[in-house]
C-alpha cells in the first residue's frame, strides 16, 4: 500500500527512483509520480498507469534530489491530480503514505491563509503546512518538524524544497520509512526492496523520527527533536530474492518457495534435539509460565492461520484459545485478563488493525505480546515483547501464500512448546514431531508436483461466478483461506463453510453451475465430509475434491478428486493449502487477472 523513495545523491536520481517505484509496485497502487529539483525549480511527473508509464514520462527529467511515490487511494479518487508528489506554490513537494486524520480541519485553515488546494487528498494539506513555515524560516528540517506536530494520525513522508537542492527530509510515525546508505549518496524507502539497487546498508527508523538526508550525511532527529544516532544495518535481502527469475508470476514463484521458506523458519528447531521456549525470545519462559489462555489478533489470510492454531492450542497444548479479527477488537470493549498471552501473527508487521489492536490490548493491561511476523523490525515485531520470525522471504505477490504456511509453521512450535511446558507431550512425542517438521518441507515439495493436474482443474473454473469451499475441523480454516485466494486473484465470489454447516442453507446454492472445493484429509471427521460431499452430489453440485490417498474418495460422475500424496497428521492443514494455491492462480491466469497487482487491492495495508 503507498510506497515512497527518495534520493539524494551527485547523479541524475531519476533512474534510481523509477527502478525503486518498479520495486515497490507489489504494494499495491493506482498511480505514481516523482519530483525532482532541477535549476532551482520542481519537476514533477505523475501518471495514473503503471510504473512503466510515469518511467516513460520522465525520461526527459533529470535532477540530483527527488522524491517519488506509488499511491493507493484513500483520500480522493486515483487521478492524474491526486498522485502523489504534492506541491505547494512551486516551492515545497511531498510524498506521503498514512493517513492525516485531522486534515479537514488543516485544510480550512490554509484555505483561509490563502492556500489553493489542487487535489482532494489529505497529503496536499502538509505540503502547505510545510510551506507556511517555510516562508518564514527558510528552514528545511525546521519546517517540517512544526507542520508533523500539527499532524494527527499516521505517516512517512518525503519532503524537498525548490530552492534547497541539497537537502531531502523523511519522516515517519506509524507508517514505515527507511534510510539507505549508500557511497557520498543517501536515500529513503518504504521497504528495502526498493533500494537493494543502491545499497544494502540500511538505517529502520523509529517512530516519530525525523531524517535531514544531504551529499555530506545524514542526521537522524528522534519524536523530541533530540539529534540521536540509529545504528547502520546491512540488509539480509538480495536482488535475487525479489527478482521473478523462471516464474510467470510472483505468487507462482512464492508457492513453489514454500519448501525452502518452512525449511529456513524451522531450521533452528530441526537442528536441535528438542524444543525450548527460547525460540520465541529471551523472554518467553517466564512469559509462557505465566499464561493460560491465548488471544490471537490477525487480519486476512494471517488470522486464518490463527484460526489453524486454535484447534492445534487447544488439542494438543491444552491452552484455551481465541482468535479475533485485529479491526474489530481494537474498537471492541473487552474483559483484559493478565494471564492471556495476546499474539498477533503478520506477514508484513505494518497492518495498521493488528498494529492498534496489539496496542489496544496493551493499553487495557496485557502484559504478554507475542509477535509472529515475517519483517524484521517492522512495527508489529518492534512493539511486542516476545517474537518468532518467519523466514519466508520477501513476499511480493498481493496475494499471502509462502507467508501463510511458514505462519502456520511458528504456530505449530508454539503450539508444542506450550504442549511441552504443560505436561502434555512426552519426549517421544516430541522427537516424532520433530521429525514430522523436519519432513515438511519435502512432503510440500511432493504436493506441488500435481502442479499441471490442478492447472487442468482451473480450467473448470474459468466461465463460473461463484464457489463453494468446504472444510472441517482444522481444515475449515483452510477452505476459507482457499475462498480468500479464489477471490482475491481470480474475482469469483467464494465462500467457504464448515461441510456441517452445509445443510443449514448454503446447500440451497448448490446446482450444476456452483463448483463445491472440498478439504479432505484423512482425519476423524472424514466420514462426516463424506456424507457432506453425498449432499452435494445429490443436488447436482460439480465437486472438486483434495483427497488424501487412503481416503477412498475417487473421481466420478460430477466428483473430480485430486490424490494428495500423504496425510501429515496435524501438519495436514499446510500440505492442503498448497492445492487451493495453485487452483487460485491458475484460475486467476484463465480469467486472464492481475494476478500480482489483484484491483482494489494492496500488499500492506498501513490505514485503517
Ligand atoms: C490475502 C492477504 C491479506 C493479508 C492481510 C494481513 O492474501 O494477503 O488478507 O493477510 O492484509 O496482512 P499482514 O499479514 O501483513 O498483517
Amino acid at each position: 500500500m503507498c510506497g515512497i523513495v527518495g534520493a539524494v545523491a551527485k547523479r541524475n536520481v531519476v533512474p534510481i527512483l523509477v527502478e525503486g517505484l518498479l520495486r515497490l509496485e507489489y504494494r499495491g497502487y493506482d498511480s505514481a509520480g516523482l519530483v525532482v529539483v532541477n535549476d532551482k525549480s520542481l519537476e514533477r511527473v505523475r501518471s495514473t498507469g503503471r510504473v512503466a508509464e510515469l518511467a516513460e514520462k520522465s525520461l526527459k527529467t533529470n535532477g540530483t534530489i527527488g522524491i517519488a511515490h506509488t499511491r493507493w487511494a484513500t483520500h480522493g479518487v486515483p487521478s492524474e491530480r491526486n498522485a502523489h508528489p504534492h506541491t505547494s506554490n512551486e516551492l515545497i513537494a511531498v510524498v506521503h503514505n498514512g493517513i492525516i486524520e485531522n486534515y479537514e480541519e488543516l485544510r480550512s485553515k490554509l484555505t483561509g491563509e490563502g492556500y489553493i488546494f489542487t487535489s482532494d487528498t489529505d497529503t496536499e494539506v502538509i505540503a502547505h503546512l510545510i510551506h507556511s513555515y517555510y516562508i518564514k524560516n527558510k528552514d528545511l528540517l525546521k519546517s517540517t518538524q512544526s507542520a508533523l506536530a500539527e499532524l494527527v494520525g499516521a505517516y512517512a513522508i518525503g519532503v524537498i524544497a525548490a530552492d534547497n537542492p541539497d537537502q531531502l527530509i523523511g519522516a515517519r510515525k506509524g507508517s514505515p520509512l527507511l534510510l539507505g546508505v549508500g557511497e557520498g549518496e543517501y536515500f529513503i524507502a518504504s521497504d528495502m526492496s526498493a533500494l537493494l539497487q543502491v545499497t544494502q546498508k540500511v538505517v529502520y527508523l523509529e517512530e516519530g523520527d525525523v531524517v535531514a538526508l544531504a551529499l555530506v550525511g545524514y542526521k537522524i532527529y528522534d519524536a523530541k527533536g533530540g539529534a540521536i544516532e540509529r545504528p547502520v544495518n546491512i540488509s539480509e535481502l538480495n536482488n535475487e530474492s525479489v527478482e521473478l527469475g523462471e516464474y510467470q508470476h510472483y505468487m507462482q514463484k512464492e508457492i513453489h518457495e514454500q519448501p525452502q521458506a518452512l525449511a529456513d523458519t524451522l531450521e533452528s528447531v530441526c537442528n536441535s534435539q528438542s524444543l525450548v521456549p527460547g525460540i520465541f525470545g529471551a523472554e518467553a519462559a517466564n512469559s509462557f509460565a505465566q499464561i493460560n489462555r491465548i488471544l490471537i489478533l490477525a487480519c486476512g489470510t494471517s488470522s486464518h492461520a490463527g484460526m489453524v492454531a486454535k484447534y492445534w492450542l487447544e488439542e494438543i497444548a491444552g491452552v484455551p484459545c481465541a482468535v479475533e479479527i485485529a479491526s474489530e477488537y481494537r474498537y471492541r470493549v473487552s474483559v483484559a485478563d493478565p494471564e492471556t498471552l495476546i499474539v498477533t501473527i503478520s506477514q508484513s508487521g505494518e497492518t495498521a488493525d493488528t498494529l492498534a489492536a496489539l496496542n489496544h490490548a496493551k493499553s487495557i493491561g496485557h502484559k504478554h505480546t507475542l509477535a509472529i511476523c515475517n519483517v524484521p523490525e517492522s512495527a508489529i515485531i518492534r512493539q511486542s515483547k516476545l517474537r518468532f520470525l518467519t523466514r519466508a522471504g520477501p513476499e511480493i505477490g498481493v496475494a499471502s501464500t509462502k507467508a501463510f504456511t511458514t505462519q502456520l509453521a511458528a504456530l505449530f512450535l508454539l503450539t508444542l512448546v506450550l504442549a511441552k511446558q504443560n505436561g502434555r507431550l512426552s519426549a517421544k512425542q516430541e522427537q516424532a514431531h520433530l521429525h514430522d517438521l523436519r519432513h515438511l518441507p519435502s512432503a510440500v515439495l511432493a504436493v506441488l508436483k500435481a502442479e499441471p493436474e490442478i492447472a487442468e482443474l482451473a480450467k473448470h473454473f474459468a466461465d463460473k461466478h461463484h464457489a463453494l469451499f468446504l472444510g472441517r475441523g482444522l481444515h475449515y480454516p483452510i477452505a476459507l483461506e482457499g475462498a480468500l485466494k479464489l477471490k482475491e486473484i481470480s474475482y469469483i465470489h467464494a465462500e467457504a463453510y464448515p461441510a456441517g454447516e452445509l445443510k443449514h442453507g448454503p446447500l440451497a446454492l448448490v446446482d450444476s453451475d456452483m463448483p463445491v472445493v472440498a478439504v479432505a484429509p484423512n482425519d476423524i471427521l472424514l466420514e462426516k465430509l463424506k456424507s457432506n460431499l453425498q449432499e452435494v452430489k445429490a443436488r447436482g453440485g460439480q465437486l472438486y475434491v483434495f483427497a488424501d490417498s487412503e481416503t477412498k474418495i475417487h473421481s466420478s460422475e460430477g466428483v473430480h478428486v485430486m490424490q494428495m500424496p500423504e496425510h501429515a497428521g496435524f501438519l495436514s492443514p499446510i500440505l492442503h493449502t498448497i492445492p487451493l494455491q495453485l487452483l487460485a492462480y491458475y484460475v486467476a491466469l484463465q480469467k486472464g487477472t492481475d494476478v500480482d497487482k489483484p484491483r482494489n487491492l494492496a500488499k500492506s495495508v498501513t490505514v485503517e
